[in-house]
C-alpha cells in the first residue's frame, strides 16, 4: 500500500460532535441505543458502553445484561433503562459488548445480525464470530441489504477474525483492516495506536488523535458506545466510526496531564464531567 491510498481524517471531525439540539426536537430525534452484553463479571463493559452512548448524545439508552443476577438499575446513571436481554427491542441501533462466550451469545448474535438495525460488535462477540462460519455468513449478508455494521477489534481480536497472528496484523494494519472489511462486508475499526477505519466502499483512514493514555481497561467499551451514538443519530457506518474514533482520541489528547484517564471519566466526556 502506498501512502496515497490513505488520508488522515478531515479536520471537520475536530468539531464537538454533539450537544447541539434543534429547538423543536425531542429525544426520539437523537436515536435509541440498545446495549446487549455484561455477562457475569463483565457488567462494567456494558455499563461503560451505555454511559458513553448517553454522553455522546443518544436520545435513549437501553441495557440488556446477559447476567440475570446483575443489577436492574444503575443508581449512578438512572437514565439507563434496564431490560431483559431476551426482550430487548432490537429495532433500534444495537451494540454487543462484554458478553463472554458460549451458546447464549451465539443466539444473541444471530438475532442481532439478522435485525434490520445498525449494529456495533465488540470484544468477545468478535471472537464468537471468528469461530462460527454461520455467523460470518449472516454478518456478510448484511452488506447486500445495505445495513450499517461496525466491528471494533483490537489486534488480537483482529488476528482471530482473519485467522492469522497478531504479529501479522500489526505488521500491516492498513491491509488487515481492509481485509476484514472485505471479508465481512462491513466497516472495521482496527484499534490501537494509529486506529485504522476501513469499509469496502471507502478509502481507509488512519486516525490522527489518541495516545497511550487510552491504554487503560474499558476504553474500548467506551469507544463502542460512542460509535453506537453516532449510528443512532443517523450517520453511515463509516462516518459514525470516523467521528467516534476521532472524538475518543481527541478527549485523550486534551485530558488534564495531572489526572489519570479512566474509562468511566472518558465515557462522561472528560475528567471534570459528572
Ligand atoms: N495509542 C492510542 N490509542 C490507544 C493506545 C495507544 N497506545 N492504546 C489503546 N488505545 C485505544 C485503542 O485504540 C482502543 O480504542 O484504547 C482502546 C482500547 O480498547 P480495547 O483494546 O478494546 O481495550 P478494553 O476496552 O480494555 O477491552 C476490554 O474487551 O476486547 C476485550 O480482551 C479485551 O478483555 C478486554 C475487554
Ligand atoms: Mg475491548
Amino acid at each position: 500500500h502506498t501512502l496515497g491510498t490513505v488520508k488522515p481524517l478531515a479536520r471537520l471531525n475536530a468539531r464537538p460532535l454533539v450537544h447541539t439540539r434543534q429547538h423543536a426536537s425531542h429525544k426520539g430525534s437523537y436515536g435509541d441505543v440498545a446495549v446487549i452484553g455484561g455477562a457475569a463479571g463483565m457488567t462494567g463493559a456494558a455499563l461503560l458502553a451505555a454511559s458513553a452512548a448517553l454522553h455522546a448524545g443518544a436520545g435513549r439508552v437501553f441495557v440488556g445484561l446477559l447476567d440475570d443476577d446483575a443489577l436492574k438499575v444503575d443508581a449512578q446513571q438512572p437514565e439507563l433503562m434496564f431490560r431483559s436481554f431476551r426482550s430487548l427491542d432490537l429495532s433500534s441501533m444495537t451494540l454487543v459488548c462484554g458478553c463472554g462466550g458460549g451458546p447464549v451469545i451465539q443466539t444473541v448474535l444471530h438475532k442481532v445480525l439478522t435485525s434490520q438495525s445498525p449494529v456495533v460488535i465488540d470484544a468477545d462477540a468478535l471472537n464468537e464470530i471468528a469461530k462460527d462460519s454461520t455467523l460470518q455468513a449472516t454478518l456478510s449478508a448484511r452488506r447486500g441489504q445495505k445495513l450499517a455494521t461496525v466491528l471494533t477489534p483490537h489486534p488480537l481480536e483482529a488476528a482471530r477474525l482473519l485467522a492469522i497472528s497478531t504479529h501479522q496484523i500489526q505488521g500491516d494494519r492498513l491491509a488487515a483492516a481492509q481485509a476484514m472489511a472485505q471479508r465481512f462486508g462491513c466497516t472495521v475499526v482496527l484499534k490501537g495506536s494509529g486506529t485504522v477505519i476501513a469499509c469496502p466502499e471507502q478509502t481507509p483512514v488512519i486516525n490522527i488523535t489518541g495516545n497511550a493514555r487510552l491504554a487503560s481497561a474499558g476504553t474500548g467499551d467506551v469507544l463502542a458506545g460512542m460509535v453506537g451514538a453516532q449510528l443512532a443519530a443517523g450517520h453511515t457506518a463509516f462516518d459514525a466510526a470516523c467521528r467516534a474514533v476521532y472524538q475518543h482520541g481527541h478527549l485523550a489528547d486534551t485530558w488534564s496531564p495531572e489526572l489519570a484517564l479512566t474509562a468511566k471519566q472518558l465515557a462522561n466526556g472528560g475528567p471534570s464531567c459528572g
